[in-house]
């Protein structure tokens, strides 16, 4: 168990909002952690200017400049190690996580979906794509979802979802934005559980600890979702 705040490097793509809603938790003195490196396949992502602008390291990785998925697990490998990253927060990241740095990080790699898993995820169920088909599908009930990532796309163990409605007359954009209100308050606080070390998983069961590290915490109002404020 490392006994410092844990070092977590975050993976975005696109504008960054999730990741602007940790270092605001982190800046609020609500999360422990130190952001050590933004990480990203695009040099135009919006999440690096963020970074930038709290002077946090950045690396742009294209995975076409490796001839092999090997070279490219390695070059990502290195960067990871170089800033000591213990742990992966992927924030609307679209690039496939190579085998190898998921062995590395076994369970220290997280994602958010906008859905609640295992609906509306898998190949291609990305951004507008997964609103679009809620609305069509006629689900009354979608939300956000953190999972831990493994070697196929959302998949991995669930450690928080929180629901939000499906309204007749919604479309994919305001699906969306509430969806993202959520996400912007279930990343940090999912995050916050792995910096506290109470997250406990067995197979594809997660348990989330309480403060001393033991009993398992549930909310009897909601046995559906975990107390995580
Ligand atoms: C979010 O909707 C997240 O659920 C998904 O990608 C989107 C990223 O948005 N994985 P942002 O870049 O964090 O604003």
């Amino acid at each position: 168990m490392i006994d410092r705040p844990l070092n977590v490097a975050v993976f975005a793509s696109g504008r960054g909002s999730n990741f602007q809603s940790i270092l605001a938790a982190v800046e609020r003195g609500e999360l422990d952690i130190s952001v050590v490196l933004c990480l990203s396949d695009r040099e135009s992502a919006g999440a690096l200017v963020h970074a930038t602008k709290q002077s946090i390291p950045t690396s742009v990785i294209h995975p076409r400049d490796y001839q092999t998925s090997d070279e490219y697990a390695d070059a990502l490998g290195r960067v990871l190690e170089r800033h000591g990253v213990d742990f992966i927060v992927l924030a609307g990241y679209l690039k496939k996580i190579p085998t190898e740095i998921i062995r590395m990080f076994r369970h220290r790699i997280i994602n958010i979906h906008p859905a609640l898993l295992p609906a509306f995820g898998g190949v291609g169920m990305y951004g507008r794509r997964v609103h679009e088909a809620v609305v069509q599908y006629g689900v009354h009930w979608t939300g956000a979802t953190v999972h831990v990532v493994e070697e196929e796309y959302d998949t991995g163990p669930i450690i928080l979802q929180e629901a939000v409605p499906v309204f007749p007359e919604d479309s994919p954009e305001d699906v969306a934005d509430r969806v993202l209100e959520v996400e912007h308050r279930l990343y940090p606080a999912a995050l916050r559980l792995f910096a506290q070390n109470r997250i406990h998983i067995e197979g594809r069961r997660v348990r989330i600890l309480d403060m001393q590290g033991d009993e398992p915490v549930r909310d009897d109002a909601d046995p559906g979702r975990a107390k995580h404020d």
